[in-house]
């Protein structure tokens, strides 16, 4: 009787210790719910993000454009006429921008108030994933994405983190809809407000990372594009820093001043050559790791069409290879497939 009531006892101990632990805490990858749990329901969801929830992710990531009325609401881009039903409903609101330096013709979010947002549908982008989820999901706010994390962190006795990236911020600055503030202001008012707080705030610019830096606690991580690309901020104003030249030893120490982790492409750690097969790793893991910098590589999906011949179409073999080589996280279109592989490490 005494060990079963000592054994409850360890379990309780556990399950309490495991609600208040940052996921991380253990020096395990972090798996990232990429959008949700893009791979089985359509991305930027709360039912996708529940889904990854379920399936083990640790983070849920939530890329975030703004309303009209400057509410947060997570889509990829702000134009939404690959991700949802506006173009039915909506018809006659089609528009003309240049978004990032390039024209762009569509459905934008900041045209649309909250209460219009809320009357669209959500669609699969990708014609090749499942479509039968189509027209069932409204587009989520930030508010109601951080609510859905904690409800589901308290009923399964850990914590789900937080892992909003901004897009477009310069352009979105430039219509009088900054994301930086209502972001901050969200985050701080759920009590996201420390270091250690399971949060990490990413995005492609430059510029808006140091001025969070300057609102903030919270870590921040710099995502790298492709290596002949440029920041659209740093590009905008002429700096000729490409994303190549952010993840060398000079740039990563640079990134360190300012963020917490890198977010790479995956070539940036295994390159593909011209046949399609690996390349030998680079040393990016290492170098980020020496400037202090946390590694959380994107994107990771088990459809053969993206996986390296190398893998023989086993995408757990990925997760492998790259938990291998040290990556402190990563970002998955299908959480489950990273957990697993996660378990079989140890
Ligand atoms: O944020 C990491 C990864 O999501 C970056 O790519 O284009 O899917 O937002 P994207
Ligand atoms: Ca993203």
């Amino acid at each position: 009787m005494q060990s079963i009531a000592r054994l409850l006892g360890a379990l309780m101990l556990a399950w309490a210790w495991a609600a208040l632990v940052p996921p991380g805490a253990w020096g395990a990858p972090l798996v990232i719910g990429h959008r949700g749990a893009p791979g089985y329901l359509p991305e930027h969801t709360l039912a996708s993000y529940a889904l990854a929830i379920r399936q083990g992710a640790d983070y849920i990531e939530p890329d975030l454009v703004s309303t009209r009325d400057g509410v947060l609401i997570a889509r990829h881009e702000n134009e939404i006429s690959g991700t949802s039903d506006v173009t039915e409903k909506f018809p006659a609101r089609r528009s003309r921008k240049v978004i990032d330096g390039r024209a762009r013709d569509g459905w934008f979010t900041e045209d649309f108030t909250l209460a219009e947002i809320k009357t669209l549908r959500a669609r699969e982008r990708l014609p090749f994933r499942g479509q039968s989820h189509n027209g069932r999901y409204a587009i989520p706010t930030l508010a109601e994405i951080i609510a859905l994390a904690k409800r589901m962190g308290r009923a399964q006795g850990r914590v789900i983190g937080l892992y909003p990236e901004t897009k477009h911020p310069s352009y979105f600055a430039g219509i009088g809809l900054s994301l930086e503030e209502p972001l901050v202001e969200l985050l701080h008012g759920q009590g996201y407000r420390t270091a250690d707080a399971p949060v990490f705030i990413q995005s492609f610019e430059v510029g808006n990372l140091k001025k969070l830096r300057h609102m903030t606690r919270l870590r921040l991580v710099q995502l790298l594009g492709g290596p002949s690309r440029r920041p659209y901020d740093l590009a905008r104003r002429g700096d000729p820093r490409t994303y190549g030249d952010m993840s060398t030893p000079r740039g990563l120490r640079e990134i360190a001043a300012y963020a917490q982790g890198i977010g790479p492409w995956k070539g940036y750690i295994l390159p593909r050559g011209p046949s399609g097969r690996l390349q030998a790793p680079t040393t990016l893991v290492d170098d980020a790791h020496q400037a202090g910098l946390l590694v959380h590589p994107y994107t990771f999906r088990n459809e053969a069409r993206y996986l390296a011949k190398d893998y023989g179409g086993d995408p757990l073999a990925e997760y492998r290879r790259f938990f291998g080589l040290g990556v402190d996280g990563v970002f998955s279109d299908f959480p489950d497939t990273a957990v697993k592989a996660r378990a079989d490490m140890r």
